[in-house]
């Protein structure tokens, strides 16, 4: 890895579209795609497709047979009608998810990974594989772009916090030419100020409370947890699959 910038918003995307395809993007949301992907994945679900529009996500669905694919994924935090599963990472659990492949779509998470399809290389982090992405970073032969998901375009904290702990994690094993952007020493502060307590930091930011306003207090608990999943997520030709 040669250096690492992060975006803290997506649409810093479309005005780099065409710097992305020679880079390592890593895409964080942590309330609560990136979280899901990684629990579903490492419990031994096939992979994910990620589509933003639930009805294409319903369509595509009928491609499959029957029990081969389940739909997942929620708008404004609640599980979509009629779909199986909503976006809770403790829900896909082993005895559901096993072997089937996920037809996901979110407000952020799925949104972000379809704006920075057309590179080469995406991987997907949170806290809970945090560090396998720090080492799948390391391991990148050119730089790494951090995206934050944020939410409905605006910054998210929690996205935030999160890359800065990863870029906390690499900067450290980068070559002395490394240059700290703003947007660098930025989430790294904030990184600092929680890193003794993700989860008071969740429930500190926006949508860890309306998370925890429609009944999902319990979901903050589990995306706080540290490196739990050995996995490292990567999205290409419309899957995401573990790498
Ligand atoms: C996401 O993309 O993670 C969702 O929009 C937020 C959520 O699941 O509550």
């Amino acid at each position: 890895m040669n250096n690492v910038n992060v975006l803290l918003i997506p649409k810093e995307i479309v005005c780099k579209e065409k710097e992305l395809d020679d880079k390592l993007i890593v895409v964080i949301d942590v309330l609560r795609a990136s979280s899901t992907i990684v629990t579903a994945l490492a419990r031994g679900c096939n992979g994910f497709i990620p589509i933003f529009s639930p009805d294409e996500a319903r369509d595509k669905a009928k491609e499959f047979t029957k029990g081969e694919v389940l739909l997942g994924g929620e708008r404004k935090g609640r599980k979509i009608e009629g779909f199986i599963l909503g976006n809770s990472p403790w829900e896909y659990k082993k005895e559901i998810i096993k072997n089937k492949i996920i037809i996901f779509t979110t407000t952020n998470g799925v949104k972000t990974l379809e704006m920075a399809k057309n590179a080469s290389d995406i991987a997907i982090c949170s806290f809970l594989n945090l560090k396998a992405v720090c080492d799948y970073c390391l391991n990148f032969n050119g730089d790494v772009l951090v995206i934050c998901a944020g939410k409905e375009g605006k910054f998210s904290l929690e996205d935030a916090v999160c890359a800065g702990m990863l870029i906390d994690s690499l900067r450290k094993k980068l070559p002395e030419f490394y240059r700290e952007t703003d947007a660098n020493l930025t989430v790294q502060m904030l990184y600092t100020q929680y890193a003794d307590n993700i989860l008071r930091m969740l429930r500190k930011s926006q949508h860890g409370q309306y998370l925890e306003s429609i009944g999902l207090e319990k979901d903050l608990e589990f995306c706080s947890s540290v490196d739990i999943f050995d996995i490292v997520p990567i999205f290409k030709d419309g899957m995401i699959i573990s790498r």
